[in-house]
């Protein structure tokens, strides 16, 4: 059993492979202390740590001083209002107005298992996956209680945890903040490592050392955004990819967040996540229940590559669902960059019938099919064929992409997916007509656009069954094998017409379980569908979302370069698997740039990889390389969606080249992807040491490519190696490191890494 409570000292003890977590019940009040997190013990003597015998800790028996003590104590799901000034992980108000809880032990179980947590996306497993802990809490007072739910994975350095809140007293209690984790621990020099970004430039890592107060990120903008991640790691001073103690917080929910590090007087750090308490309210009538989004907590004694791998497994395993779980995806072609709202039928036949030639496997037809949608002005809501321009109806499209046979790929007919923006309504739309009320709105207050749209009330069922029937009614009318489920705005203008004053503060959340009931009711309905989540490009790329979607659009930044950075970004959490990736036109739609062929298809192939261009357009030298790259995908994408990803050199950091590699789970394959950003005159190769291989076993070294104009000048390590004739130890490749030597601005190469029989 991976959880164990010692009786006689009244500590809970959860062990992962590599880390242990330490609960300790206090006092004759039951005070739920946090105890320790960090690497694996063996014992549960640990109970000093939490220096109730220190002042100025007082024990509070005698209420002597009890402020003092809740200020200092390190508490394991702290309350707000009676004496713990530090940031609260949940607040109330009574009927009467009143604030001030304290949620202490009453009894707990350990079971073998994960539970779901209602409507909520969620990691799972079975009873030989994880254990489970469950601490029944109560204040006394209000007569309310809560679960604290610990699950740890027996594999994985994970532990997750959710709160299960009831009111079992006589009168409704608000909930005016809820968090799902809190960590209380000595501060090791901690430094803060989260993920900001902007449209089109997402997911940059930030770091920063922690200060005394509060440092966190968040977003209050209904979606969880382009701007913050909900994600937030303490790393050790100096902890490198490869080295130190790294604390990962990651939170599996889409909407409001906030992950904070609070350090305090006795130099000790609350680390917080949770739902963002702005405008947060939560009408808890008696007997009624509450459930938190769960996080995800990873402990990494060996730097931030081993978090990354962790949480790559666990979302590939045990998040992740759906028939293309473990399966390759097919490689796409996607519209929007080759037409925008420009297109019919015979354009997007033209772009099928020339990708089919080159080895690419499905259409997908982006925004502007349906309503009088000629551009981004109207038409949301009206999930309506229009048959000006898709002559025959979407039928006859679908019917005549499927007749297309494939070249050299490994489906044999053409595939067809389809764009939607099903949570939202343009003013300039049949439906905001017949329903103004369902759109997101201040009564008597004119609700700002954005993109020109609102969003729907999607707290309401019947808008929910609504958008769900005009999804249904287009994915059974012809042979859709992919959506892409977009979301272009932020939520503003907080108000629902359907909601009583006094739970229009459940409206976000309400919001964001409309989202998940509606992708779960398709994914139950077309369990053969593949969805791909895209909001705005990666304005919601989160756990919650990649529940239901095994794949999500990374980012409207298909730019080689500013990729680097946005894929690396997402890397750190996320399995390659997830990545929505593309080769794009050049000069780049945003950022002007031209970067060879080659190099777009390198980058894009740490992620899903498709196009997004039209091919019927494009030079006849890029177009000769695209069956070539559909070959080299088959080729790596095995290894590329189930290997461990290891980070070798950062471009954001270096600013001229950029490294990462993807090893087999059995160490025998490993491709390595180089990409020279900046060409520099006089200098030696670059070194880089590869990560990953058995240091025991021979491997052979070869370069991968395609496209000889662009990658004439690379010299890759010796000639030697090229001719596959000189072999290497992983010893030597991982402790001496290969050199690479490159000519060119944005060039780049692909070294295939093979152990001998
Ligand atoms: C968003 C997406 C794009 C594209 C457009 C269509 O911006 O991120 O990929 O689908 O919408 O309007």
């Amino acid at each position: 059993m991976s959880i164990l409570y010692d009786e006689k000292r009244r500590i809970f003890k959860l062990d992962t492979p590599k880390s242990s977590y330490i609960i300790g019940i206090v006092d004759e009040e039951n005070f739920i202390g946090h105890v320790y997190y960090g690497e694996r013990l063996n014992a549960t003597d640990v109970g000093y740590l939490m220096r109730l015998e220190e002042p100025p800790f007082v024990p509070s028996r005698n209420n002597r001083d009890r402020v003092t003590f809740l200020d200092s104590f390190p508490m394991e799901y702290p309350a707000a209002g009676l004496g713990d000034f530090r940031e609260a992980c949940i607040e109330v108000r009574t009927e009467s107005g009143n604030a001030g809880l304290q949620l202490n032990y009453v009894n707990h179980k350990i079971y073998p298992g994960k539970p779901k947590l209602e409507k909520l996306p969620v990691t799972f497993g079975d009873e030989q996956d994880c254990t489970t802990l469950e601490i029944l809490c109560e204040d006394e007072h209000l007569h309310l209680q809560a679960v604290l739910m610990y699950t740890v994975f027996e594999e994985l350095d994970v532990i997750t945890r959710s709160v299960r809140v009831m009111n079992q007293g006589d009168t409704p209690i608000y909930l005016t903040k809820v968090l799902s984790a809190c960590v209380d621990m000595d501060n090791k020099d901690f430094e803060m490592i989260s993920l900001h970004g902007s449209w089109a430039r997402e997911r940059r890592i930030q770091r920063r050392k922690i200060g005394y107060g509060k440092q966190s990120v968040s977003s209050m903008r209904g979606e969880s955004g382009h701007q913050d991640h909900p994600f937030m790691a303490l790393a050790t001073e100096h902890a490198t990819e490869d080295r130190g103690e790294v604390y990962g917080f990651h939170f599996v929910y889409s909407g409001n967040f906030i992950a904070q590090a609070e350090l305090n007087q006795f130099d000790m750090v609350r680390a917080v996540m949770g739902i963002h308490p702005h405008h947060f309210a939560w009408k808890l009538e008696n007997g009624a229940e509450f459930t938190t989004p769960e996080v995800v907590m990873v402990y990494s004694a060996e730097g931030i590559g081993k978090m990354s791998r962790t949480l790559h497994d666990l979302y590939r395993k045990h998040l992740i669902r759906g028939a293309f779980k473990d399966r390759k995806r097919p490689i796409l072609i996607n519209n929007w960059e080759a037409t925008y709202f420009d297109f019919d039928t015979d354009k997007l036949l033209a772009i099928a019938r020339e990708a089919a030639k080159n080895g690419i496997e499905m259409l997908v037809m982006d925004d502007g099919w349906f309503g009088n949608r000629s551009s981004d002005n109207m038409a949301l809501g009206d999930w309506f064929v229009n048959e000006d321009k898709l002559k025959g109806g979407l039928k006859y499209l679908v019917d005549e992409v499927n007749k297309i046979k494939v070249s050299g790929g490994e489906a044999d007919d053409m595939q067809f997916g389809i764009w939607m923006e099903p949570e939202m309504v343009s003013p300039d739309s049949d439906l905001y007509r017949a329903h103004p009320d369902w759109a997101i709105q201040i009564p008597g207050r004119t609700p700002s656009l954005c993109r020109n749209q609102y969003v729907l009330d999607l707290s309401r069922p019947e808008v929910v069954d609504y958008v769900y029937k005009m999804i249904y009614d287009i994915l059974s009318s012809a042979n859709i094998a992919y959506v892409k489920w977009d979301m272009n705005r932020q939520l503003t203008d907080l108000g629902s017409a359907a909601l009583p004053a006094d739970r229009q503060g459940e409206l976000y959340h309400r919001y964001v379980l409309g989202v998940y009931e509606l992708q779960g009711r398709m994914m139950r309905d077309f369990p053969e569908l593949l969805l791909e989540n895209c909001s705005s490009g990666g304005a919601r790329f989160d756990p919650g979302m990649l529940y239901f979607s095994p794949q999500i659009w990374s980012s409207d930044d298909t730019d080689a370069i500013e990729r680097l950075m946005i894929q690396e970004g997402t890397a750190m959490l996320y399995p390659l698997s997830a990545m929505g990736a593309h080769v794009s036109d050049c000069p780049n739609h945003a950022v002007g740039r031209t970067t060879p062929f080659t190099t777009r298809g390198y980058v894009a192939l740490a992620g899903t990889f498709g196009y997004e261009l039209d091919i019927t357009k494009i030079s006849e030298a890029d177009r000769s390389l695209i069956l070539p790259q559909t070959q080299m995908y088959h080729r790596y994408n095995d290894l590329v969606r189930t290997g461990d990803y290891y980070r070798i050199a950062s471009y954001a950091e270096n600013h001229y080249y950029d490294c990462w590699q993807v090893t087999s789970k059995d160490k025998k394959e490993s491709l390595v992807t180089f990409i020279q950003v900046l060409s520099r005159p006089n200098v030696h190769s670059r070194r880089v040491y590869l990560k990953g291989l058995d240091a025991d076993a021979t491997y052979c070294v070869t370069q991968d490519k395609i496209g000889e104009d662009f990658v004439k000048g690379a010299q890759m390590v010796t000639a030697e190696v090229l001719s596959a004739t000189q072999t290497y130890t992983g010893d030597v490749l991982m402790k001496a490191g290969m050199n690479i030597s490159m000519q060119g601005d944005f060039t780049g190469v692909l070294i295939s890494v093979r152990q001998m029989e």
